[in-house]
């Protein structure tokens, strides 16, 4: 089951082939400064990387080598998306380094739950994880914070939506990019409201910004 919003992602997608056509050739090919790069991105992660559409993440304060190796997985196919593959080709591998950059030091904008009395529930699984199903506290790997490292991306703040999907493609094999399966191992034992717990706590994380 995908969550994504499809009406507003084809409408982005609209808007944006609109933009590549309008554009000199010559700009769409090869490498390109990262000045003319981020309107691509900013589209649909917000120029400050602070995504407010639900379903898209927000890129502000992860890591830069963890963006970059997203980047290198979605083009090679190892991590698979519906709508950054199709986003991944325009971009030469030249650019990473200085858009993973760039993200990474943007201001990571706070988060909000949807539903507050499941983010109370979601906090238990977070901090101590689930005994019965022997699912590890996320603090573990992510900090208690969820500002995270070079090694555990960051997750506090991010949205809601965007950490549902992820765990459930975690779970189902259909995002298999994480390093020793680590966190398929987590999300294979979750069931789905635990998942939708956990998310809604997660947006409410600061990382120890704010
Ligand atoms: C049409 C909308 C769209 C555009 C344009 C777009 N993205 Fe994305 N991006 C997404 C979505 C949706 C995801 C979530 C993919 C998934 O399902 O795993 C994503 C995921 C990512 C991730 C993974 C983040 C994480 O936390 O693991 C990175 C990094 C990323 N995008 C960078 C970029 C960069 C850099 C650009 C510009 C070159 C860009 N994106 C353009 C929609 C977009
Ligand atoms: C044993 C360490 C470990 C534990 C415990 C763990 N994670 Fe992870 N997590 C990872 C790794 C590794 C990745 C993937 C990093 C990569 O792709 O390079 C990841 C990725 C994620 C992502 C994707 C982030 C993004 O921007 O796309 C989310 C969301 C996440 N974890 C949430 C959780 C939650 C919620 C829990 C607790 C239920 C949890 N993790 C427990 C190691 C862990």
């Amino acid at each position: 089951m995908r969550l994504v919003n499809r009406c507003r992602c084809l409408a982005v997608v609209g808007t944006l082939a609109g933009g590549l056509l309008a554009m000199p050739l010559a700009q769409a090919q090869g490498a390109v400064p990262l000045a003319e790069r981020l309107p691509l991105c900013a589209g649909c992660h917000g120029q400050d990387g602070n995504s407010v559409v639900p379903e898209n993440p927000k890129l502000s304060g992860l890591d830069a080598e963890y963006l970059v190796r997203q980047l290198e997985d979605f083009k090679s196919g190892k991590r698979k998306s519906p709508i950054m593959s199709g986003i991944i080709p325009m971009v030469d591998d030249k650019e990473f380094k200085a858009l993973g950059e760039y993200f990474s030091g943007q201001k990571p904008a706070p988060g909000k739950a949807v539903d507050a009395k499941l983010a109370a529930q979601g906090k238990e699984i977070f901090d101590e994880g689930i005994v019965g199903t022997a699912v590890p506290a996320c603090s573990g790997c992510h900090n208690d914070d969820g500002s995270g490292s070079e090694k555990y991306p960051r997750v506090a703040g991010q949205n809601v939506a965007y950490v549902v999907q992820q765990l459930l493609n975690f779970k189902s094999g259909e995002r298999a990019n994480d390093s020793k399966a680590l966190m398929q191992a987590v999300a294979k034992r979750m069931n789905e409201k635990e998942i939708r717990a956990v998310a809604e706590y997660v947006a409410t994380l600061t990382g120890g910004e704010q």
